[in-house]
């Protein structure tokens, strides 16, 4: 029997990884963070010297890539190749490089083959921009999770922080809005909520309000 699959999207900086993460060892579920394979693509690229608009060039180095994904509950660790860049890839260099690289319809389908393979019998929590309306179109949960702009600058600017990186918090801010109008606007599988998402703001919620709001959707689908 296929086992429940959940659809987690939304901006940056919604609380997705977070909520998605707990979500997923509460019901023995499996963590896949897109937003990782997206941005380990892009780090390689910078790190190998790659343009990052040959998208022929980006799209030949995706498909030869050794890329994994091993999440727990403390985090996720990511490998390139053999090579841990869990840190690496949440760089301001790279997270202002990834929707270059994101905007790319072939470079996509090389990593949308690789989430579906991975959610392909369900027993994932998967968390992008375009997993319930592209990746995981038949999720039995999609959620559209969002938050104010500031709220979401203020969540990043502590996460940035905790790792150990110097940044500014309106620089931040105004960082996450270029990526939204990026993210939302661009051709190929734009940030939007699937027709049937659940819409939840999480403006002031407490992250363990979010996520017993999503376990208790995904009791009443099992
Ligand atoms: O989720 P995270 O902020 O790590 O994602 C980094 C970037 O990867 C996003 O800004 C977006 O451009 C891209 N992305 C995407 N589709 C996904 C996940 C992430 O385009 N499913």
């Amino acid at each position: 029997m296929k086992q429940l699959s959940v659809a987690i999207d939304g901006p940056a900086g919604a609380g997705k990884s977070t909520v998605a993460r707990q979500v997923a060892k509460q019901l023995g579920l499996t963590y896949v963070d897109t937003g990782a394979m997206y941005r380990a693509i892009t780090w390689k690229a910078l790190t190998n010297g790659v343009d990052l608009t040959h998208e022929d060039a980006i799209t030949q180095m995706a498909k030869n890539t050794d890329l994994r994904l091993s999440m727990d509950v403390k985090g996720s660790d990511v490998w390139v190749d053999g090579t841990t860049v869990s840190e690496e890839i949440r760089s301001p260099e790279v997270t202002s490089n990834v929707s270059t690289i994101a905007g790319q319809s072939k470079v996509r389908e090389v990593l949308v083959d690789k989430q579906r393979e991975m959610g392909r019998r369900g027993g994932v929590v998967m968390d992008g921009r375009d997993i319930g309306t592209h990746v995981l179109p038949d999720a039995e949960v999609k959620i559209f999770l969002t938050a104010s702009i500031e709220e979401r600058a203020r969540r990043r600017y502590q996460e940035m922080v905790r790792r150990g990186f110097k940044v500014d918090l309106e620089q931040l801010k105004k960082e996450i809005g270029l990526r939204d109008e990026k993210d939302k606007n661009r051709e190929h599988s734009p940030l939007r909520p699937a027709e049937d998402a659940i819409h939840l703001d999480t403006t002031g919620l407490s992250i363990n309000d979010v996520i017993g709001r999503i376990l208790q959707y995904c009791r009443t689908n099992v």
